[in-house]
Order: structure tokens, then C-alpha cells, then sequence
């Protein structure tokens, strides 16, 4: 069973400042929930969507993150969306992906 759940286990890389972690995620975890769990420096407030705080850059190859829901795309907007900006609340993994948290105004 532990050994099906690590073949399952996807690999999130972490870049807060200058450093970098290893993460691993299941297929349809929340990516801000994998984050807080692993106590890294990510900030959240209403975790629906609403609040944008939880605002970070990510780099995924396609279908590796869910696509953005309809209140990412209003809260984020298109430009940033295609720049990799997402917010971590509606963020559900499927694959592999690299994270930067150092994104603030950036967006
Ligand atoms: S925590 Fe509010 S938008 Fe993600």
C-alpha cells in the first residue's frame, strides 16, 4: 500500500527565495494545502478564491494543474494567468510542477 501510494506520489519543487524544497503531492491535493502542511512561507485568507492573497507563480506542464477556475480567472486575470500566476487555493495537482513563492505585486 505505502509503496502504490510513493508510485503515485508527485514531485513538487518549492522556491522560496533561494531555496529550495521537495515536496510530494497525490493526485488531487490542493496545492495550498500541500504547501501550508510542508510550513512554507505561503499566506492565505479565505482559501475560496475571493481574496487573492495566496497568490503565487507556478510552472506546470499541461495537465498538471487543474485549469483555472472562473474566480481565478476574474481575481487573476488573463495576463497573469499566462505568465504562470495562479491562486494556490484553487490549485488542485495532477502532475509535476515547480512553485516560486517571491511573486508579491508581481502579478
Ligand atoms: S486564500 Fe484567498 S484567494 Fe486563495
Amino acid at each position: 500500500m505505502e509503496q502504490e501510494k510513493k508510485q503515485h506520489a508527485l514531485a513538487i519543487t518549492v522556491w522560496a527565495g533561494n531555496k529550495q524544497h521537495q515536496l510530494n503531492a497525490a493526485c488531487g491535493d490542493n496545492l495550498l494545502m500541500v504547501l501550508t502542511r510542508a510550513k512554507l512561507p505561503v499566506e492565505f485568507f479565505c482559501t475560496t478564491g475571493k481574496c487573492r492573497t495566496c497568490i503565487l507563480r507556478l510552472q506546470a506542464p499541461v495537465g498538471s494543474a487543474s485549469p483555472a477556475s472562473a474566480t481565478e480567472q476574474y481575481r487573476v486575470g488573463r495576463e497573469a494567468l499566462a505568465k504562470g500566476f495562479r491562486l494556490a487555493c484553487q490549485v488542485f495537482i495532477s502532475g509535476p510542477m515547480t512553485v516560486f513563492l517571491d511573486t508579491p505585486g508581481s502579478a
